[in-house]
């Protein structure tokens, strides 16, 4: 898939306030600081679409974008920022499960886990949370680049591994650089792919 145009709707403080849409929708969630706004920017070829920070907690609304007036791509807070307040992270912890229970276009959603480390608490409690919710997803290693090649496949299987000890499938699973575009193809093919056989839930 090739993507001509990208625009930014707006940002919203809850997914009651975000504009209905027929479009499909790709929401891009993960922990603080995982490279969500980073990925969005290397998909869309747009450098400073979605703001990027070294400092986690950096995306703190619901940023929705339409490409190409085919489908719509969410941008949104991180969860498991250790260092937000109690209350902070509870509103997070809100806007990013209703935005997932309750927004009706939403085709899939992409589950973003850091290839370097094991698979954090919050990663596999969220995961489960989506299972038992029966919302589509699918899973981004994100900063290969930090991880010698000959070493990928080594720690995407750890964390797979880990996973398949709740799960008996994984959903599809892909491995991504913001630096190098590592994935981009493939991602953006898998979302060619969905829009088209439109696995609505
Ligand atoms: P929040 O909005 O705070 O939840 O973070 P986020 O998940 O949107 O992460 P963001 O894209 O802001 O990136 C966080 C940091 O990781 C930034 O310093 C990025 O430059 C860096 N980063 C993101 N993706 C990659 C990657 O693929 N490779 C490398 N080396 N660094 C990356
Ligand atoms: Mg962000």
């Amino acid at each position: 898939m090739t993507i001509q145009d990208v625009s930014f709707i707006a940002s919203f403080p809850n997914v009651q306030s975000c504009p209905k849409s027929d479009l499909p929708e790709f929401a891009f969630i993960g922990r603080s600081n995982v490279g969500k706004s980073s990925l969005i920017n290397m998909l869309t070829n747009k450098k400073s679409l979605a703001k990027v920070s070294g400092t986690p907690g950096k995306t703190q609304l619901i940023n929705i974008f339409n490409v190409d007036h085919l489908w719509m791509l969410t941008d949104l807070p991180g969860y498991g920022y250790a260092r937000l307040s109690k209350e902070k992270k509870q509103a997070f912890d809100k806007m990013i499960s209703d935005y997932l229970l309750k927004r009706d276009n939403l085709l899939s959603a992409f589950i973003l886990i850091d290839i370097r480390h094991e698979l954090q608490k919050a990663d596999a409690q969220f995961i489960d949370w989506l299972g038992n919710n029966h919302i589509p997803f699918a899973i981004i290693f994100t900063k290969s680049d930090k991880v010698p090649k000959t070493k990928r496949v080594q720690h995407v299987n750890a964390i797979k591994k880990q996973l398949l000890q709740t799960w008996e499938a994984l959903p599809a699973a892909f491995v991504s650089s913001a630096e190098t575009r590592e994935g981009r193809d493939e991602i953006l093919n898998y979302i060619d792919s969905c829009i088209h056989l439109k696995t609505i839930r």
